[in-house]
């Protein structure tokens, strides 16, 4: 009994992809997952997924930005992305007389595209490399190995490097450092902005919907790859042309229902489905409540200063959207890890793994190393949050903390040392940007805050020494707010990083002491070379020693349910991946059934005039009102589908990637996952987990009756 329960047990929740769980390689799809996708519904052969020698739909895939997926969806080389992956381009291209991210913006011919920072990446082809890396390594103790792993890696790529076609090869780690595969990219430099709605209807709903459904968000916008007449990449000029792409994904306003077939191919960031009950532990306990803790307080100083005015909401929009996005995301994945069980049934599968791994020697020790090594480091976690989102949360103190290596250079080089001159530079660069989204008040009451949170919630004996102290000295009680709040005035009244001619001042005669005595910097030093000096190294080795049991363990996993590894797939590293499911509704909790669509209706019902995340613009009410919803209306519901939901398994990476249906047509962009199923990088429910994404139909007519763009709409292919 016991043993058929234990393998049920490891079949269902860890080893075999589940109804739709599973981020694929698409390059190495195996028979049994093409079959399985094909009894979903898809019409399309391995060729057409993917095929190194003819076009097929991967080669309409794309890197966004080195954090985002996009797709191609002209022969003109457009891209399609979600408007939280163009939110900083956008924002970048925005000033208060033209406010784009405010308002939306349209190119209607080329010429009025507007050049951007956007770098994209294509995929050529992917080699698996495994036998080359460990040749190269064979024999080798762990400690070497890694040691020896970047250079290794290093020469592999460095073969197929090719600057002057932007070739380069990325290699990637799969299973756990089981196996190695090379991801050989081309990448573009010249994209241009060519369209996005205003933020009222490309971030509808705000935090407040964020990670949620329903949703009613029209999460787009629009860029365009640019190149040199022949094709190749080339950074930007006017001479350059629109790329013409080896495949373009075609639109289908056709509309979808229940069940049907949905395929995303992507970039999904990040998972550990293989993380071990310790790691869960210490993530629920200590690492997500802590990061949540310092966010909500930044957050909270951001916002008062965003609603007050324009020109600062511009300025903070993209780091306050990008802490928001992950201050949900973790809080919601504690609540939900609790709510499945997470670290129980990982206990469970533990139990089964050592009872098989019991007297191998391979195998035998992993759980009580495991062990050891999270109570080494468990004493020391909270304090790397406070450093990581406390103590550099404060932008102005995170610019300091970049200055170290300058200091270092300069007390060891000289001022004439070709170290420092370069240190220098790049501090130069880094004050540009820093300067550029600083708010002085927001930042000053951040600062204030950690100062106190630090103090109070971290182990004393770690607390740098004297600095508390001498803190107290000058500006009083210690467990008084107000202490805090003087002596961060007196930071922000006197460092010279805020001073332009006192910068200027030390940058044209550098010293040392000038840096030593500057009030943000010995604050940001002093934390942050406490940290490096006493517990960075003791993280290195945490995280190095738990990276050779993963290895070991997921080999032995795979050893321990040999037929149960053709449908295995790796961890997600933005590589690229292909998922499959269907547009499904659900049922979120007893008594309620979740519609797997959602329309105009409801953002009427959402709307609040004059609010800071459910407001509109004032043509989409009347436009809503008045039925104006042209070819991309949903008969059945005689309203503008809006978002819908589908089975597959993506994360974070994945935003912006083309929803396909079963004959290989762009359907959608997903852009979300659901609040339900927020464990999703730890642990799959095959139940709850849903994908968000905005209906193309609603895209169109974004761009077409809301945005006039229909030069837009002429460049698509459109299946009807
Ligand atoms: N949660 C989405 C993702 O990580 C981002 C949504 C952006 N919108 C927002 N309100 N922050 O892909």
């Amino acid at each position: 009994m016991k043993k058929i329960f234990v393998s049920i047990v490891l079949s269902i929740s860890l080893l075999k992809a589940s109804a739709d769980e599973g981020m694929w390689l698409p390059m190495l799809l195996g028979q049994q997952v093409y079959n399985d996708m094909v009894k979903k519904g898809l019409k399309l052969t391995k060729e057409q997924l993917y095929s190194i020698n003819k076009s097929s739909l991967k080669d309409a895939i794309i890197i966004f930005n080195g954090g985002c997926t996009g797709e191609i969806v002209s022969n003109q080389g457009l891209i399609f992305t979600n408007h939280h992956c163009g939110y900083g381009a956008i924002a970048n291209a925005s000033s208060v007389e033209h406010n784009y991210l405010k308002d939306g913006f349209y190119a209607y011919n080329k010429d009025q595209e507007i050049k951007s920072e956007i770098t994209v990446q294509f995929l050529e082809k992917i080699v698996d490399v495994t036998k080359d890396v460990e040749e190269a390594v064979k024999g080798l103790a762990w400690a070497d190995r890694i040691k020896k792993l970047p250079e290794v890696l290093k020469m592999i790529t460095d073969k197929v490097e090719d600057k002057e076609n932007g070739l380069g090869g990325r290699i990637y780690s799969m299973f756990k450092g089981n196996q190695y595969i090379m991801y050989v990219y081309k990448t573009y430099n010249d994209i241009r902005l060519v369209g996005t709605p205003p933020e009222s209807v490309g971030k509808f709903g705000g935090d407040t919907d964020n990670w949620e459904w329903p949703r009613h968000t029209g999460d787009f916008s629009i860029f365009r790859v640019y190149a040199a007449k022949d094709g190749e990449p080339a950074a930007y000029s006017t001479e350059n042309v629109p790329l013409k792409p080896k495949h373009f994904l075609p639109v289908s306003i056709k509309g979808i229902k229940d069940g049907d077939y949905a395929m995303i191919y992507g970039y999904p960031g990040g998972t550990n489905r293989y993380e071990t009950s310790f790691g869960v532990k210490l993530k629920n306990e200590i690492e997500n409540p802590s990061l949540v803790g310092l966010r909500d307080m930044r957050l909270k100083y951001m916002h008062e200063q965003m609603v007050k005015d324009p020109a600062i909401k511009l300025k903070l929009a993209e780091n306050y959207a990008r802490i928001a996005n992950y201050w949900k995301f973790f809080d919601g994945e504690t609540k939900q890890l609790l709510k499945f069980k997470t670290f129980e049934q990982k206990q469970q599968y533990e139990q089964a793994f050592i009872k098989w791994a019991k007297n191998k020697p391979a195998y035998g020790n992993i759980f009580a190393e495991y062990a050891k090594n999270y109570e080494s480091w468990t004493p020391y976690s909270k304090h790397r949050q406070y450093i990581n989102e406390g103590i550099v949360g404060s932008p102005l103190a995170a610019f300091a903390a970049t200055l170290i290596p300058l200091e270092d250079a300069l007390i060891n080089k000289g001022a004439e040392s070709a170290e420092f001159k370069k240190a220098m530079a790049a501090a130069t660069s880094k004050r540009k940007a820093f300067l550029d989204a600083e708010d002085r008040p927001s930042d000053e009451k951040i600062l204030a805050a950690v100062g106190m949170m630090f103090y109070t919630d971290i182990d004393k004996n770690q607390h740098p020494e004297d600095f508390y102290e001498n803190l107290s000295k000058t500006y009083g009680d210690l467990n008084d707010e107000a202490t805090y709040k003087k002596w961060a005035k007196d930071i922000f009244t006197n460092t010279i990083f805020l001073d332009d001619a006192k910068w200027d001042a030390f940058a044209a005669k550098p010293e040392a002491s000038i840096l030593q005595n500057d009030p943000a910097y010995i604050f940001a030093g002093t934390f942050v070379k406490n940290y490096n000096k006493k517990y960075a190294p003791l993280y290195t080795a945490f995280v190095d020693k738990n990276n050779e049991l993963g290895k070991a363990y997921m080999k032995g996993i795979m050893e321990m349910n040999p037929d149960a590894v053709k449908k295995m797939y790796p961890d997600a590293n933005f590589s690229m991946r292909v998922s499959y499911g269907n547009v499904k509704s659900y049922k979120p909790r007893d008594a309620v059934q979740y519609d797997y669509i959602c329309t105009g209706k409801g953002i009427i019902e959402k709307y609040k005039a004059g609010d800071y995340e459910f407001d509109l613009p004032s043509k989409q009410i009347e436009l809503m009102k008045k039925k104006d919803f042209g070819q991309y209306i949903d008969k059945g519901r005689n309203d503008l589908v809006v978002n819908f939901i589908t089975t597959n398994d993506i994360t974070g990476g994945n935003s912006g990637s083309p929803v396909i249906d079963a004959n290989g047509n762009l359907i959608g962009l997903a852009f979300d996952g659901n609040y339900e199923a927020l464990s999703h990088k730890i642990a799959f429910d095959k139940d709850l987990n849903r994908t968000i994404c905005v209906d193309v139909r609603y895209v169109l007519w974004c761009i077409d009756k809301l945005g006039g763009a229909k030069n837009i709409i002429d460049e698509l292919k459109l299946v009807k």
